[in-house]
Protein backbone atom coordinates (compact mmCIF):
# COMPACT_ATOMS: atom_id res chain seq x y z
CA UNK A 1 0.00 0.00 0.00
CA UNK A 2 1.28 3.12 -0.54
CA UNK A 3 1.22 5.86 2.79
CA UNK A 4 -1.17 8.69 1.51
CA UNK A 5 0.02 10.45 4.55
CA UNK A 6 0.58 14.17 3.11
CA UNK A 7 2.84 16.53 5.94
CA UNK A 8 2.03 19.61 5.69
CA UNK A 9 5.20 21.62 6.23
CA UNK A 10 3.32 24.90 7.67
CA UNK A 11 6.38 26.34 9.21
CA UNK A 12 8.08 29.99 8.42
CA UNK A 13 11.35 29.01 7.43
CA UNK A 14 13.64 27.10 4.59
CA UNK A 15 15.68 25.48 7.76
CA UNK A 16 12.52 24.59 9.44
CA UNK A 17 10.89 23.04 6.56
CA UNK A 18 14.05 21.03 5.88
CA UNK A 19 14.98 19.77 8.73
CA UNK A 20 11.23 18.68 9.39
CA UNK A 21 11.46 16.92 6.05
CA UNK A 22 14.21 14.84 6.91
CA UNK A 23 12.63 13.97 10.34
CA UNK A 24 9.69 12.58 8.92
CA UNK A 25 10.99 11.60 5.76
CA UNK A 26 10.26 7.99 5.96
CA UNK A 27 6.75 8.16 7.78
CA UNK A 28 5.09 10.22 5.25
CA UNK A 29 4.38 9.69 1.32
CA UNK A 30 4.52 13.26 0.35
CA UNK A 31 5.04 16.80 2.14
CA UNK A 32 2.49 20.03 1.43
CA UNK A 33 4.37 23.34 0.69
CA UNK A 34 1.65 26.04 1.14
CA UNK A 35 1.60 29.64 0.87
CA UNK A 36 3.44 31.16 4.14
CA UNK A 37 6.63 28.55 3.43
CA UNK A 38 6.47 29.53 -0.68
CA UNK A 39 6.33 33.10 -0.13
CA UNK A 40 9.70 33.17 2.72
CA UNK A 41 11.62 31.01 1.24
CA UNK A 42 10.33 31.03 -2.68
CA UNK A 43 10.84 28.08 -5.35
CA UNK A 44 14.11 27.01 -3.66
CA UNK A 45 12.46 25.19 -0.77
CA UNK A 46 10.38 23.21 -3.53
CA UNK A 47 13.78 22.23 -5.46
CA UNK A 48 15.40 21.51 -1.82
CA UNK A 49 12.30 19.09 -0.83
CA UNK A 50 12.43 17.57 -4.57
CA UNK A 51 16.42 16.55 -4.46
CA UNK A 52 15.66 14.18 -1.18
CA UNK A 53 13.46 12.24 -3.50
CA UNK A 54 10.06 12.81 -1.59
CA UNK A 55 7.06 13.74 -3.45
CA UNK A 56 5.38 17.74 -3.28
CA UNK A 57 2.14 18.83 -2.91
CA UNK A 58 2.37 22.97 -3.88
CA UNK A 59 -1.01 24.33 -1.88
CA UNK A 60 -1.26 27.84 -3.80
CA UNK A 61 -4.45 27.64 -4.33
CA UNK A 62 -4.09 29.57 -7.62
CA UNK A 63 -7.48 32.02 -8.93
CA UNK A 64 -6.88 33.79 -11.66
CA UNK A 65 -7.25 34.21 -15.82
CA UNK A 66 -7.07 31.15 -17.31
CA UNK A 67 -4.35 32.71 -19.14
CA UNK A 68 -2.03 33.38 -15.70
CA UNK A 69 -3.14 30.22 -14.13
CA UNK A 70 -1.82 28.11 -16.82
CA UNK A 71 1.09 29.84 -16.81
CA UNK A 72 1.50 29.51 -12.87
CA UNK A 73 1.11 25.74 -13.53
CA UNK A 74 3.10 25.49 -16.12
CA UNK A 75 6.47 27.11 -13.51
CA UNK A 76 4.99 24.85 -10.33
CA UNK A 77 4.77 21.32 -13.59
CA UNK A 78 8.64 22.79 -14.05
CA UNK A 79 9.52 22.70 -10.47
CA UNK A 80 8.31 18.67 -10.53
CA UNK A 81 5.63 19.45 -8.00
CA UNK A 82 3.59 15.51 -7.51
CA UNK A 83 0.40 18.04 -6.92
CA UNK A 84 -1.04 21.33 -7.33
CA UNK A 85 -3.68 23.25 -6.07
CA UNK A 86 -6.34 25.60 -8.18
CA UNK A 87 -9.95 27.15 -6.86
CA UNK A 88 -12.40 25.12 -8.83
CA UNK A 89 -14.69 28.96 -8.43
CA UNK A 90 -12.23 30.24 -11.45
CA UNK A 91 -14.46 28.48 -13.77
CA UNK A 92 -14.50 25.46 -16.27
CA UNK A 93 -12.41 27.47 -19.00
CA UNK A 94 -9.45 28.29 -16.50
CA UNK A 95 -9.67 24.67 -14.86
CA UNK A 96 -9.57 23.36 -18.03
CA UNK A 97 -6.21 25.31 -19.25
CA UNK A 98 -4.42 24.52 -16.04
CA UNK A 99 -5.03 20.94 -16.52
CA UNK A 100 -3.80 21.26 -20.37
CA UNK A 101 -0.90 23.78 -18.77
CA UNK A 102 0.14 20.30 -16.58
CA UNK A 103 -0.21 18.02 -19.04
CA UNK A 104 1.62 19.63 -21.72
CA UNK A 105 4.70 20.54 -19.57
CA UNK A 106 4.85 17.56 -18.16
CA UNK A 107 4.92 15.85 -21.28
CA UNK A 108 7.56 18.71 -23.52
CA UNK A 109 10.10 17.37 -20.24
CA UNK A 110 9.28 13.66 -20.01
CA UNK A 111 7.68 14.31 -16.76
CA UNK A 112 4.70 12.78 -15.04
CA UNK A 113 1.79 15.45 -14.93
CA UNK A 114 1.02 16.89 -11.62
CA UNK A 115 -2.19 15.70 -9.97
CA UNK A 116 -4.30 19.36 -10.20
CA UNK A 117 -6.56 19.11 -7.63
CA UNK A 118 -9.74 21.43 -7.41
CA UNK A 119 -10.69 23.16 -4.04
CA UNK A 120 -14.26 23.80 -3.79
CA UNK A 121 -15.76 25.87 -0.81
CA UNK A 122 -12.92 26.73 1.54
CA UNK A 123 -14.45 25.18 5.12
CA UNK A 124 -13.79 28.58 6.50
CA UNK A 125 -16.64 29.65 4.29
CA UNK A 126 -20.27 29.35 5.51
CA UNK A 127 -23.97 29.96 3.73
CA UNK A 128 -23.61 33.46 5.28
CA UNK A 129 -20.28 33.84 3.37
CA UNK A 130 -21.14 32.41 0.10
CA UNK A 131 -24.68 35.22 0.13
CA UNK A 132 -22.01 37.61 1.34
CA UNK A 133 -20.54 37.36 -2.35
CA UNK A 134 -23.90 36.38 -3.74
CA UNK A 135 -24.01 33.14 -4.01
CA UNK A 136 -27.49 31.91 -3.72
CA UNK A 137 -26.47 28.12 -2.76
CA UNK A 138 -25.77 26.35 0.38
CA UNK A 139 -22.18 25.21 0.90
CA UNK A 140 -23.11 21.61 0.76
CA UNK A 141 -24.95 22.08 -2.65
CA UNK A 142 -22.43 24.62 -3.72
CA UNK A 143 -19.46 21.92 -2.66
CA UNK A 144 -21.18 19.55 -5.49
CA UNK A 145 -21.59 21.67 -7.82
CA UNK A 146 -18.24 22.94 -7.96
CA UNK A 147 -16.97 19.18 -7.57
CA UNK A 148 -19.06 18.19 -10.68
CA UNK A 149 -17.83 21.02 -13.05
CA UNK A 150 -13.82 20.02 -11.97
CA UNK A 151 -14.79 16.55 -12.87
CA UNK A 152 -16.24 18.02 -16.65
CA UNK A 153 -13.31 20.01 -16.84
CA UNK A 154 -11.00 17.40 -16.88
CA UNK A 155 -9.05 17.67 -13.41
CA UNK A 156 -8.47 14.09 -11.91
CA UNK A 157 -8.76 15.27 -8.48
CA UNK A 158 -10.57 17.23 -5.76
CA UNK A 159 -9.76 18.82 -2.08
CA UNK A 160 -12.21 18.21 0.38
CA UNK A 161 -13.07 18.07 4.13
CA UNK A 162 -13.80 14.51 5.52
CA UNK A 163 -17.13 15.25 6.16
CA UNK A 164 -17.61 16.00 2.07
CA UNK A 165 -16.10 12.54 1.10
CA UNK A 166 -18.89 10.36 1.48
CA UNK A 167 -21.39 12.62 -0.53
CA UNK A 168 -18.55 13.10 -3.34
CA UNK A 169 -18.00 9.89 -3.58
CA UNK A 170 -21.26 8.96 -4.53
CA UNK A 171 -21.66 11.44 -7.46
CA UNK A 172 -17.86 11.79 -8.77
CA UNK A 173 -16.13 8.59 -10.95
CA UNK A 174 -13.56 6.44 -8.96
CA UNK A 175 -10.90 7.41 -10.54
CA UNK A 176 -11.10 11.02 -9.06
CA UNK A 177 -8.50 11.13 -6.02
CA UNK A 178 -9.50 13.13 -3.11
CA UNK A 179 -7.45 14.71 -0.50
CA UNK A 180 -8.56 15.36 2.86
CA UNK A 181 -7.05 17.92 5.43
CA UNK A 182 -9.08 18.24 9.10
CA UNK A 183 -7.12 14.92 10.36
CA UNK A 184 -7.47 14.57 13.98
CA UNK A 185 -6.81 11.75 15.53
CA UNK A 186 -7.50 12.78 18.94
CA UNK A 187 -4.78 12.73 21.41
CA UNK A 188 -4.00 16.10 20.15
CA UNK A 189 -5.07 19.58 21.92
CA UNK A 190 -8.35 21.23 20.23
CA UNK A 191 -7.82 23.80 17.80
CA UNK A 192 -9.34 26.03 14.45
CA UNK A 193 -10.78 22.57 12.79
CA UNK A 194 -14.19 21.85 13.60
CA UNK A 195 -15.52 19.65 10.86
CA UNK A 196 -12.98 16.49 11.43
CA UNK A 197 -12.38 12.69 11.00
CA UNK A 198 -9.56 10.17 12.33
CA UNK A 199 -7.15 9.21 9.61
CA UNK A 200 -9.10 5.68 9.80
CA UNK A 201 -12.48 6.73 9.10
CA UNK A 202 -11.11 9.26 6.39
CA UNK A 203 -9.53 6.80 4.57
CA UNK A 204 -12.84 4.24 4.77
CA UNK A 205 -15.00 7.05 3.86
CA UNK A 206 -12.86 7.19 0.72
CA UNK A 207 -10.19 9.76 0.92
CA UNK A 208 -7.05 8.91 -1.72
CA UNK A 209 -4.71 10.84 0.20
CA UNK A 210 -4.37 12.88 4.42
CA UNK A 211 -3.19 16.27 4.64
CA UNK A 212 -1.84 16.41 8.28
CA UNK A 213 -0.18 19.28 9.92
CA UNK A 214 -0.90 20.60 13.78
CA UNK A 215 -0.85 16.69 14.49
CA UNK A 216 2.55 15.70 13.25
CA UNK A 217 4.31 18.78 13.08
CA UNK A 218 3.49 20.24 16.75
CA UNK A 219 3.74 17.40 18.65
CA UNK A 220 6.69 16.47 20.94
CA UNK A 221 8.01 13.95 18.66
CA UNK A 222 7.02 14.08 14.86
CA UNK A 223 8.26 11.11 13.28
CA UNK A 224 6.74 9.35 16.23
CA UNK A 225 3.06 10.93 15.20
CA UNK A 226 3.48 10.41 11.56
CA UNK A 227 4.33 6.51 12.46
CA UNK A 228 1.68 5.89 15.15
CA UNK A 229 -0.72 7.79 12.04
CA UNK A 230 -0.23 5.17 9.60
CA UNK A 231 -0.17 1.99 11.96
CA UNK A 232 -3.78 3.45 12.88
CA UNK A 233 -4.31 2.69 9.04
CA UNK A 234 -3.79 -0.80 8.81
O1 LIG B 1 -2.66 21.68 11.07
P1 LIG B 1 -3.74 21.06 10.24
O2 LIG B 1 -3.72 19.53 10.25
O3 LIG B 1 -5.10 21.63 10.53
O4 LIG B 1 -3.34 21.49 8.77
C1 LIG B 1 -4.16 21.26 7.68
C2 LIG B 1 -3.52 21.80 6.45
O5 LIG B 1 -4.47 21.69 5.40
C3 LIG B 1 -3.12 23.27 6.52
O6 LIG B 1 -1.96 23.44 5.71
C4 LIG B 1 -4.31 24.00 5.96
O7 LIG B 1 -3.96 25.18 5.30
C5 LIG B 1 -4.83 22.98 4.94
N1 LIG B 1 -6.26 23.08 4.67
C6 LIG B 1 -7.24 22.96 5.64
N2 LIG B 1 -8.56 23.05 5.31
C7 LIG B 1 -8.92 23.26 4.04
C8 LIG B 1 -7.95 23.37 3.06
C9 LIG B 1 -6.61 23.28 3.41
O8 LIG B 1 -6.93 22.74 6.79
N3 LIG B 1 -10.20 23.33 3.75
Amino acid sequence: MRNPIIAALDVPTAEAALKLAQQLAPAVGAFKIGKELFVAAGPDIVKKIRATGAAVFLDLKFHDIPNTVAKAVAAATRLDVQMLTIHTSGGGEMMRAAEKAAQDTAKSLGLTAPLVLGVTVLTSSNNETLAEIGCAADTEKQVLRLAQLAVQSGLRGLVCSPLEIVALRKILPPHIQLVTPGIRTGAEKADDQKRTLTPREAMQAGASWLVVGRPIYASENPRLAAEKILESLN
